[in-house]
């Protein structure tokens, strides 16, 4: 394991992306069968926001991170090391976070991705939170950007509703230890539920591009199960109870299964931050663009315990306890 050293990783500033184009549920209805009401009954969700023909991951990642750079009054060339999550990145290779450094114009650096698909935020978090606590870099972009609109089956009305294009952003600084931080992250993935949500091609190794599939039932079941358990895990590993929690942090995929999370840890809505109304699924982007606008809003306040928890394909899932 690591040295233990005095230090946590504190997240000094967030920024949100969204590209300009909402596209609303009833302009979906023009195309496929659905309707506004069964997407925000079944969902929360109201619009989605699309890339425009010539923006790629990248691009979104660039906009979000110079948003955190600025929240955290950081110039960019304090960034030591940068990390995107993301499942859509711009080519099979190099890292999309080579692309985010140039664009940004930030030094020479450790710089790649990680693909947990929607659980990408959570899962970067926690490399990103060893690598400063081991004295690998001070300090840190990690951002969540996606394009999902460009893997997904446009006449599938079961999945096509449910996602959308964004990015989020977070800086992050080893900071001598004041109580402040991140306070605990737990990450697991169960391979065997593969086919329940993947991409049918696509990343080089078979040469096609694919689409996205999902047994959408099937995810909601296992998603309100190991985002509340890894919750739960994550507080009683540092000695917390979700009384102590000021707010969830879900990953925005349904407001249904955001509620569900919340019940069985005997969260009420009011302590559960939602987005998913404004931008859907977003998967990676989910969790910084939601931190992003509680933090905007002024609900997340210095001092407060923050749990963040996201499940996505693979399955993979995890959570993060941190104190703002
Ligand atoms: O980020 C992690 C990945 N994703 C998720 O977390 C998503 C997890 N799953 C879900 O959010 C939900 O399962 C869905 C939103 C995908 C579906 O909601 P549901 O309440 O589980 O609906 P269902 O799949 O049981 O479908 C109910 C009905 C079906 O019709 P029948 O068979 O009852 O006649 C579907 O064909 O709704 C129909 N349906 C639609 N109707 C209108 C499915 N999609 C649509 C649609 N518009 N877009």
């Amino acid at each position: 394991m690591f040295p233990s050293r005095p230090v946590r990783s504190v997240i000094l500033g967030t920024g949100a992306y969204l590209p300009e184009r909402a596209v609303g549920n009833d302009e979906l209805a023009l195309t496929i069968d659905t309707s506004d009401a069964w997407i925000a009954e079944r969902t929360g969700i109201r619009q989605r926001h699309i890339a425009a023909a010539d923006e790629r991951t990248s691009d979104l990642a660039v906009q979000a991170a110079r948003r955190a750079l600025e929240a955290a009054d950081m110039p960019v060339r304090s960034i030591d090391l940068i990390v995107c999550a993301t499942s859509t990145p711009d080519n099979t290779f190099p890292a999309t976070a080579t692309a985010l450094q140039h664009k940004l114009g930030a030094r020479a650096c450790p710089a790649f991705d990680v693909q947990a698909v929607c659980s990408g935020f959570v899962y970067g978090l926690s490399v990103v939170d060893a690598m400063l606590r081991a004295g690998q870099a001070t300090t840190a972009l990690l951002v969540g950007a996606e394009t999902f609109s460009r893997i997904l089956d446009w006449q599938d009305r079961g999945t096509c509703v449910l996602f959308g294009d964004g990015a989020g952003a977070v800086v992050i600084r080893a900071e001598p230890d004041q109580g402040r931080g991140v306070l605990a992250t737990r990450l697991a993935a169960d391979g065997s539920h593969y086919e329940q949500l993947y991409v049918d091609g696509g990343a080089g190794s078979d040469g096609r591009v694919g689409h996205l599939r999902m047994q959408g039932r099937e995810v909601f079941r296992h998603a309100v199960g190991t985002m509340s358990n890894a919750v739960q895990e994550t507080l009683d590993g540092v000695g917390l109870t979700t009384d102590d929690v000021d707010w969830l942090v879900p990953h925005q995929a349904n407001r249904r299964i955001m509620d569900a999370v919340g019940r069985k840890l005997g969260l009420t809505p009011d302590r559960v931050i939602c987005t998913v109304d404004r931008h859907a699924n977003t998967s990676a982007a989910s969790i910084p663009l939601a931190l992003a606008d509680g933090v905007g809003k002024g609900l997340i306040r210095p001092g407060q315990l923050v749990a963040l928890t996201a499940m996505g394909g693979g399955f993979t899932w995890g959570a993060s306890a941190i104190r703002w």
